[in-house]
């Protein structure tokens, strides 16, 4: 059997085999794939073309897959390793432990009045309680909303409030970098500020668990029924939910993970990133959890107490397989080499990297000093909106190419188009990203603002309609990513094309970062852009007009960076602030960032294509503005 290959260090030849047939015939594909999953009925249809719906007919219940199988087999096996912020923390939880958390977790929503299809909230660091909650609502079929621990009040009430949680789940308290983080006091706060609030439970709270009855119960989930909801930036400048299936999402996320890491179930497993972030979901939780693997959670920073938390936890706990961000390795990588060198990191196989183009110097230095040149980096690509990986490079050593994200996964049609919709044929021409046709990990549907009335996240029918607009075009999924291909037809990713910016692999909009610059008073206008950083990948560069031509600009300045905090958090935080009398708008009144962009990143900028001779005006005393400030 063709789809039936158990190794996962594929070669070019048998990757091209498999993916001509995962093309031609992409439900058998994944009909020999649903084998991995323990299912309660057996879905009776992979795909249905007319409807466009996957596994048909499946039952069966993620919980049950990631955590109570491996429980019954291998009760004694750590299921976590968690690594605290200071050095030597450490708590080992087993897979019978886990589901014991689980089950307490879900006992206590189920006391609360909890049930299928019910949203509930999660603010909460990097802890193994952090990953109990999110199974115990997947165990009764909840639907949870994770929000990065780093956003403020008013983003997490914000998200709370438009997706109609019952409840919130947090901590009592975490450390971050040595420092004390007030995640409760932050809940709170944005209870205070909600309409229809939710309950909060403090998970490490004394007590809780006490005179709990405990309820095994284990919901069954069908095809039709979501697993969670996630908030994410687009172009407009309101987050958005998007709302990922049960059992499709389970089977794309980990078939992916094995093939793409080449997993085998002895594999320790390291993934950087935080459960607040879609790749803490599929990829620390969901996925691993699945394959009945030992996973490593950290919960501090990589520099605190010193800059090599990450290579000692890799030498202690013997990880094989490592994934983290460039933003990561830019900044690892401006500290000396011996942090990295007086770590024995001989057990890593495979390296990964997500979440923003990797430049060529940090992949460089993963490779030779992480990876001791005998590791293959995977450069994965893929979004909140496409569940798991999309595109990724093969595991071959002897064939590394920096910077390439390479090859579609299989059952995956990705194209490259022009501006004219044509298909771009050539290597090196760049084009936008599409996807072709259907996967079983694309998100189900996106909850909008504007339907925060109906507080509804089943009415498939209406949220469908809006995100097929949003994505689609003839059918076809836009990414908004550019891309182009090399010399051997393996996809180079360029970055977005939209309005959505990426600090630290952290994605916002720029919108949304000028909607809280506008909520200061004496702004008359603004215009935010994304501009290249030397760690964060990018950061924002936001232009002002003040009302007041007299007002004190230190002032101001302090006040919009408050405001940035306040309404979104503090990773949005423009590193330039600039003053300027005016911004060049369109004859409709649009701001052109697009130009703003390339003013301040010294790029070739063409101004004869502007009209207005108050726009040239403008943008020359811009241009005048930005040649003071030096931009790395
Ligand atoms: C955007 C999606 C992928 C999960 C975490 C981020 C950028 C992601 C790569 C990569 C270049 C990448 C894209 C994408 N991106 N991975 N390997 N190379 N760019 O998910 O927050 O939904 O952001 O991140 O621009 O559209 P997300």
């Amino acid at each position: 059997m063709l789809f039936d290959h158990e190794l996962a260090w594929i070669n070019e030849k048998i990757y091209n085999e498999i993916y001509k047939n995962s093309i031609s015939n992409t439900a058998d594909f994944w009909e020999y794939h649903i084998q991995s999953i323990s299912w309660h009925k057996t879905p009776y249809d992979i795909f249905d073309h007319k409807t466009k719906s996957w596994l048909s007919g499946g039952v069966a219940n993620v919980c049950y897959n990631c955590v109570d199988r491996h429980a019954e087999q291998t009760p004694n096996k750590p299921a976590i390793v968690w690594h605290g912020d200071e050095k030597g923390v450490r708590r080992e939880i087993s897979y019978k432990e886990l589901q014991r958390k689980i089950v307490e977790i879900s006992s206590l929503l189920l006391s609360k009045g909890i049930k299928k299809g019910d949203v509930v909230g999660i603010h909460m660091p990097m802890t193994p309680d952090a990953v109990a909650s999110m199974l115990a609502c997947a165990r009764i079929g909840a639907i949870h909303l994770v929000v990065f621990a780093g956003f403020s009040a008013n983003s997490l009430a914000y998200r709370l409030e438009m997706s109609n949680a019952k409840v919130l789940i947090t901590s009592a308290e975490t450390r971050r970098g040595g420092k004390p983080i007030k995640i409760k006091e932050n809940c709170q706060e944005a209870i205070a500020i909600m309409t229809n609030k939710p309950e909060l439970i403090v998970i490490d709270e004394v007590n809780l668990f006490n005179n709990l009855k405990l309820n095994e119960h284990l919901e069954l989930c069908t095809d039709k029924d979501d697993l969670f909801v996630l908030y994410t930036s687009g172009s407009s400048g309101k987050p958005k939910g998007i709302i990922h299936s049960s059992l499709q999402y389970i089977l794309y996320a980990a078939t992916t993970f094995k093939f793409v890491f080449n997993i085998d179930p002895h594999d320790i497993y390291f993934c950087t990133s935080d459960i607040g972030w879609i790749t803490g979901h599929s990829y620390i939780t969901y996925a691993p959890l699945f394959h009945g693997l030992t996973i490593v959670m950290f919960e501090g920073t990589p520099i605190y107490p010193t800059a090599d938390r990450y290579w000692e936890i890799i030498e202690r706990e013997r990880v094989s397989v490592f994934y983290t961000a460039p933003t990561a390795l830019r900044s690892l990588q401006t500290f000396d080499e011996n942090f990295v060198k007086k770590h024995d990191l001989s057990s890593l196989k495979v390296l990964g990297s997500v979440g923003e183009p990797i430049n060529k110097k940090a992949w460089e230095w993963y490779f030779n000093v992480v990876g001791n040149r005998h590791c293959p980096i995977v450069d994965t690509w893929w979004q909140t909106e496409t569940g798991g990986i999309v595109l990724a490079p093969l595991l071959d050593i002897n064939n590394q190419k920096p910077c390439i994200a390479g090859k579609p996964f299989f059952g995956i049609k990705t194209d490259i188009v022009n501006t004219d919709s044509k298909r771009v044929t050539q290597p090196m021409e760049e084009g936008r990203l599409i996807i072709e046709n259907n996967w079983p990990g694309m998100c189900r549907s996106v909850l909008y603002e504007c339907e925060y009335s109906q507080k509804s996240t089943s009415k498939n029918q209406t949220c469908k309609n809006i995100f097929l607009n949003q994505y689609f075009e003839d059918n076809k999924f836009i990414t908004g990513d550019g891309a182009l291909y090399d010399e051997d037809f393996d996809i180079k990713i360029i970055g977005r094309l939209d309005d959505v910016i990426n600090i630290s692999g952290h994605r916002l909009s720029t919108i949304e970062i000028e909607e809280a610059i506008y909520k200061v008073n004496t702004v008359k206008d603004c215009a935010v852009v994304a501009i290249d950083h030397k760690i964060k990948g990018q950061t924002p560069f936001a232009f002002v007009v003040k009302n007041l031509v007299d007002e004190c600009e230190d002032e101001l300045k302090k006040s919009i960076i408050e405001s940035i905090r306040k309404y979104i958090g503090p990773i949005a935080k423009p590193d330039y602030i600039v003053f300027v009398e005016d911004l060049p708008k369109t004859r409709s009144g649009k701001i052109v960032r697009q130009l703003l962009r390339e003013i301040v990143m010294n790029r070739e900028y063409d101004i004869t294509t502007i009209s207005s001779v108050h726009n040239k005006e403008i943008l020359l005393s811009i241009v005048q503005t930005v040649s003071d400030i030096s931009v790395n």
